[in-house]
This record gives structure tokens, sequence and C-alpha cells, in this order.
């Protein structure tokens, strides 16, 4: 607390006392049940944000009115049947100390999905299509206007209802009063278009027929951009001038400030913005709305630690930080700043994977560092083992760590075998790419996992058959990962061939010009090439995919894309890689199935996906002992798949 006395410090918003000042934003977890209700899964993942002693928490977006389903996954506040659900929830939330709030949301033309697979018609100000999804809107009649606000008044009246304490309208990110906002989408001609004033009656009047509703011990909010960020939406000073206009007004308890749109690439990259942003970036975006209004103002955006977040409060950027993803992955994070225990905090690396990147695949969130994540009320709280075991694991990855880490917590005697001089496996490597350093931040906080655990770490030996016959364990677990995959290419005795993990550790001499063949379309391809662009050589990526890194999630897909675009990088897409001699590389176009043909190449550099190391599992055949595998050395994929399956194996020893 010494410490951090700003962050940790109370905020009073409205009526409500918030105990600190951590907020978890609103953020849709694809939890929701029974087309858009609030239901058990839910309600443990935000309990177990209030116990880890978050000061509020606002509640994920939820749908107004039947256009308002912008995914099929999304909770809804447009009839009764959300009440007992939110009922439910404030209990749980408000049961933990925590105070809680609810966003009620209409996305406008921001459409990403629904439930059977047909485009509805969505609406706007005006019938301006959407860059990113290219959505054509219909331009909303005044009958339509009336209607949407109080169909926002009713959803709040149904938050209090259900226990709420407040409600905050998402006026952020380009969804629909934001639209209304923007001069570039709003073309009417009526009152609620032309002038700045025109433009922000909409929400004006929104957040008037809420507080009509609510009365005045209820909190009422308001989410805004503070910038688009994508050259083509709302500018600072508009969003400013609105705030200004709000509180003025006083029709806002608070406002909570982003960066972003939905509306475009640019924006949206902003709205859960990846590690190529630097940490606590949006601090100024708080500050020139606190500036200027008299109520709380909330900043979010990659503020992943409590020193961030104090410094942030302590210099009047805002007075609250969003700190949405560091809950995600830490939810005892604000317990253990409190406990003076910031040390033993697992940092959220903004590598967008389970948290955001299961959001666009319609998939419970989760955390690639902490799968118990939306998987509480199967591993939290962790049992202790019946009985301690000895326990081996063979391989220190990310797999293998997380597995000793657990197992060990739970009262077994872990020791971990690592082959290599330091822990983290292919972690260790992912966290070279230009751009990803802080990727080797699950390393470190694996690494800090183990110590607290007890787990004795034996680097540098390899486990043979022969290892776990003089250990004796009660079981093993196999983590051995995996390693490059290198197909027979032909003409490869002729050409100059070189795999990506060889070019990663400096021991590769590349030419000048070179091809990178990816085949998995993931980090690695679109890394390689900018790490090779940015050494100054030519280089033409080969990916056999219909667009780059088409297995990333999109945010960090369109960064790589402006990556590749800025250094110049020639790319081929649908490339299968088929042929190599002394300065030609041979592809051939997947669908089309024609040459793709590349000349003057000095060197062409494989990322032809991985092979499993298996072998321990043949070596240990007959030896009557409990034996598990997990990770890459099952199938090659993924640091969140060897971490949930630690996990998942460590909690059943
Ligand atoms: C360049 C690159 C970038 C990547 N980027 C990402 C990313 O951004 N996000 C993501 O989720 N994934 C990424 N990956 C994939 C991810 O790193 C792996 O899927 C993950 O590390 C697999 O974990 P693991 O524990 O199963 O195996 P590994 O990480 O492969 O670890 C296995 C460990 O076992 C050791 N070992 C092998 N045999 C033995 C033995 N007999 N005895 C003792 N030790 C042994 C190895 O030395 C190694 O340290 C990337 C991979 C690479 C190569
Ligand atoms: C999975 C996920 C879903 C999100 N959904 C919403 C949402 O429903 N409403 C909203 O205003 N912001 C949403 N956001 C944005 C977050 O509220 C927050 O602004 C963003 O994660 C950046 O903050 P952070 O860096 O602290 O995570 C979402 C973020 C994530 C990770
Ligand atoms: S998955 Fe990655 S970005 Fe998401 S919360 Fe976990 S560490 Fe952070």
């Amino acid at each position: 607390m010494a410490q951090f006395p700003h962050l940790m410090a109370p905020l009073q918003i409205g009526p409500v006392t918030v105990r600190n000042r951590i907020v978890s934003t609103g953020h849709d977890t694809g939890m929701s049940e029974h087309g858009g209700l609030i239901g058990d899964q839910l309600i443990a993942y935000q309990q177990a944000r209030a116990k880890g002693g978050a000061g509020l928490i606002v509640l994920q977006v939820a749908a107004i009115s039947d256009s308002a389903f912008y995914t099929s996954h999304i909770i809804q506040a447009m009839n009764d049947e959300c009440i007992p659900g939110y009922q439910r929830m404030a209990d749980a939330v408000l049961g933990e100390g925590a105070s809680c709030f609810g966003q009620i949301f209409h996305p406008g033309r921001e459409m990403l999905g629904s439930a059977d697979g047909t485009l509805g018609v969505s609406w706007s100000a005006s019938s301006v299509a959407n860059e990113r999804y290219h959505v054509k809107p219909r331009a909303m009649t005044t009958d339509v206007i009336r209607q949407t606000i109080q169909d926002y008044a009713a959803a709040a009246e149904r938050l209090k209802r259900g226990g709420i304490q407040g409600a905050e309208i998402v006026a952020s990110h380009g969804y629909l009063p934001a639209q209304f906002l923007s001069a570039q989408i709003n073309h009417r001609e009526d009152d609620y278009g032309g002038s700045p004033e025109n433009r922000l009656r909409f929400l004006r009047e929104i957040l008037e027929a809420v507080r009509d509703r609510v009365g005045p011990d209820f909190v009422v909010g308001a989410r805004i951009s503070g910038d688009d960020k994508d050259g083509i939406g709302l500018e600072p000073d508009e969003c400013h001038a609105a705030c200004v206009a709000l509180d003025q007004a006083g029709l806002v308890d608070y406002l909570s400030v982003v960066a972003g749109s939905s509306a475009t690439r640019s924006g949206s990259f902003h709205i859960v913005p990846p590690m190529y942003q630097e940490a606590g970036y949006t601090a100024p975006l708080g500050r020139a709305v606190k500036d200027n209004v008299s109520v709380p103002v909330i900043v979010t955006g990659r503020i992943n630690q409590p020193q961030i977040a104090e410094q942030i409060i302590a210099g009047g950027d805002a007075d609250a930080c969003g700190m949405t993803r560091s809950l995600i992955c830490d939810p005892m994070m604000p317990a253990k700043t409190l406990a003076g225990d910031s040390d033993d905090i697992r940092a959220c690396i903004a590598c967008n994977q389970a948290c955001i990147g299961h959001f666009f695949m319609g998939a419970a969130i989760s955390c690639i560092q902490h799968p118990e994540t939306g998987r509480e009320r199967d591993y939290e709280p962790q049992e202790a083992a019946r009985a301690s075991r000895k326990v081996l694991i063979a391989g220190g990855g990310p797999g293998g760590m997380k597995a000793a880490a657990v197992a060990a917590e739970r009262g077994h005697e872990v020791i971990l075998f690592e082959a290599g001089p330091q822990l983290g496996g292919q972690a260790l490597l992912a966290q070279l790419l230009p751009g990803r350093a802080e990727f080797g931040g699950i390393v470190t906080n694996l690494s800090h996992e183990l110590e607290r655990a007890g787990v004795t770490v034996r680097l540098n030996t390899r486990v043979d058959r022969a290892l776990v016959e003089s250990e004796a364990p009660d079981a093993v677990v196999i983590a051995t990962g995996a390693v490059p995959s290198e197909p027979e290419i032909e003409g490869a005795g002729e050409g100059h061939v070189v795999n990506a993990w060889q070019v990663l550790r400096g021991e590769a001499n590349v030419g000048q010009s070179v091809v990178v063949a990816d085949f998995r379309c993931d980090w690695i391809g679109v890394g390689l090439a900018e790490k090779l662009a940015l050494d100054g050589c030519r280089v033409q990526l080969a990916f056999n995919g219909s667009q780059l890194a088409e297995n990333l999630m999109q945010y960090l897909r369109d960064h790589a894309a402006a990556r590749m675009f800025d250094l110049g990088v020639e790319l081929h897409s649908y490339a299968r890689l088929y042929g190599v001699d002394s300065d030609t590389v041979y592809l051939e176009h997947a669908m089309a199935r024609k040459p793709i043909v590349c000349e003057g190449v000095d060197t062409l550099v494989t990322a032809l996906g991985h092979e499993s190391v298996d072998n321990l599992e043949g070596e240990l055949d007959g030896m009557n002992i409990e034996l598990h595998m997990i990770g890459d050395c099952l199938a090659p994929r993924t640091a969140e798949e060897a971490v949930l399956e630690g996990l998942k194996v460590a909690s059943a020893l």
C-alpha cells in the first residue's frame, strides 16, 4: 500500500465508493449462455477478479435490442429475462467487496456476425459503409432514434433492477453513439446532424433518458475514444469537446477514455493493443480529458503493471486505470499489489492470443499464461494432492514449466529436467522476433512460479531411460517440445537453405536476397521477413495461405501487413514450396497450380512448421510408470496449448 498510495486509494464515482483505482473495463468474454444470459461460468470468472481485489468491475457490452446483437455471443439487457443473471452477478461481485457496473450497447453498423449466419439490417446515423466489415447500414429514422434511446434507458433500468450499481453507455470505438458524433459518418440534415452540438444530441438524449429512468442513486457513465487513431475517424479535439459538453451538462458520473475504433483496421488495433504498443501509451488521452472535466476519468490501454498505473494516477493523467488484460492474466494482481508482493504478479504480455484471440473465434476467453482463466470452476482453487508423489518433468518449455509449478503447488515433489542451459524452450526464440521481446515474459513469469512452488530444476540434463530409472519417480510428464520440420526440398543440395531457428539463433550466414518460405502463416514467417528486411536484405515472403499470417488474430496480422509494406517485403500468397537451386526458389500457386519463380536469390529460409520430439515415450516403453505427454511433443501447436495441457495434467496427478 505504501508503494501504491494513489492506486490503492478509494475513488468516489457518483454515489458509489470504489475501494481502489484498479478497473476491469467491459470486455466481451464469450461466456454468455442461452442466447445472451449471464450464467455460472461468467459469474465465476468475474467473481475471481473481485476476489482478487479489483476495485471496479464493468460487465461486458449488453445488447439493448435485437439489432444490437453484433456477435452471437453477446449478453443482452433487452428484456427482463436478463435480470436474474445480473442479480446473481451483483451478489457475487459485490459480495467480494468490488463495485459492479455494466455496459449497455448498440454497435450501429459495426456488425461482426450473427447467430444464424445471415446478415441483418444494421443501423447508423447515415448510410455510410464501415470500412472494416464492409457493412452498409440504413440511416435511422427519427422514430428509430427515439425507440433506440428508450431501449438504452430500459436496458439501464434492468441493470439497476438486477442490483448492478451503474450503467456505462458505450460511445467509444466507433459504436452507434460515436457514429452520430462523427462528421464523416453522420450526414444528417435534421437535429441529429450537422453542428457538433447536433451530432452529440443522440448521446445526450440517451444519457438524459437513462437518468430519468434510473434516478439519482445509480451511476451513469460513458465510454469514449480519446482518439480513433485511424486518420478518418474522430479526432482528439472532437472527443474532448464531447466529454466537456457531457460533463458541463451534468450528464455523466464518470468518463472512461480509450483509444481506437472498430470501423477501421488501424483503429481496431488500438481496441486491444498488442505488445507492439508501449505500456501505458494511452495515458495522454486520459490527461486531455481529465484536465477539462470535473468527473472521475478512467484511462485504459496496455496498463499491465501496478507501477505504471500508480504513475498515471499520481501524475494526474487519470483517476483510475483500466487494467483489463492484467486481470485476465492475473486476477490476484490487486491483492498482490496491496500485500507488497508486486514481484509475484504475472504480467500480461499483450500477445492477444487467448483473450481477444478467442473472442474473435467465438470461444470463451482465457489467457495463454493462466489457462485457469475462463475455467475457474475446474481449477480455482487448486485442490491439494491426496498424497505427495515424486514427479519428473522432462523439458523446461512453457508446458513443462506450467506442469511443474502446478504439481509442486499441489504438494508433489517435482524435479524438472531441461536439456538446454536455460528454461523457456521455444519461447526463447519467439522473443527474438522483431517487436516480440515481451513474449519472453512468459518465461520470466513461469520461472518465478516454479521457484515459489519449490520445484527442483536441473538444467543441461537430457532425460533418458537411465535417468528415469535412477530417479524412480511415481510419474513422468514428457514435455520435450518440437524442432523445425526439415522436409526434403528438391535441389536443396545446390541452394543455400537455412531454417528459421538457425537464423534467429544467429547460426546462419544469410545472403542479401532472401526468400522466406512460410508454411504455418503465424508469427515466424512474417517475423523473419521483418528481421531480415531490417538487416538490409531484399526479402520475398512466400506463404502457403490466402493472406499473410492468416493464423494470427486480426490485429497482429494487420500489424504484420503494415510492417511488410513499410519494409518493402515482396509477398507471394498461396505459395507452396517446390524446389531450389543455386540462385532460384521454385514455388507453385497452391490453387492455380502454376509456377511462381523467384530468381536472384542467395538464401532460402524455411519456416515450414515443427516436428514433435517424442522419442522419450518409446524409450520409456515397458517401464510400468505413469506417463503423460503435453504440448508440442504431442503435436506442434502454440504455447497456449502447452501451458493448458501442463495445467490439466498437473491438476490430475
Ligand atoms: C520463433 C518462434 C515463435 C513463436 N511464437 C509464438 C507465439 O508468439 N505464441 C505462441 O503461443 N507460440 C509461439 N511459438 C510456439 C511455442 O513457442 C511453442 O508451441 C511452445 O513453446 C511449446 O511448448 P512446449 O513446452 O511443448 O515445448 P518447447 O517450448 O519446445 O520446450 C521443450 C523443451 O524440452 C527440452 N527437451 C527436449 N528433449 C528433452 C529431454 N529429453 N530432456 C530434457 N529436456 C528436453 C528442450 O530443450 C526444450 O527446452 C513460437 C515458436 C517459435 C519457434
Ligand atoms: C476479450 C476482450 C473483449 C473486449 N470487449 C469489450 C467490450 O465488450 N466493451 C468494451 O468497451 N471494450 C471491450 N474490450 C476492450 C477492453 O475493455 C480494454 O479497453 C482493452 O482490453 C484494453 O485494455 P487492457 O490493455 O487493459 O487490456 C475488450 C477487450 C478484450 C481483451
Ligand atoms: S492471452 Fe496474452 S494478451 Fe491475453 S491476457 Fe493473457 S498474456 Fe495478456
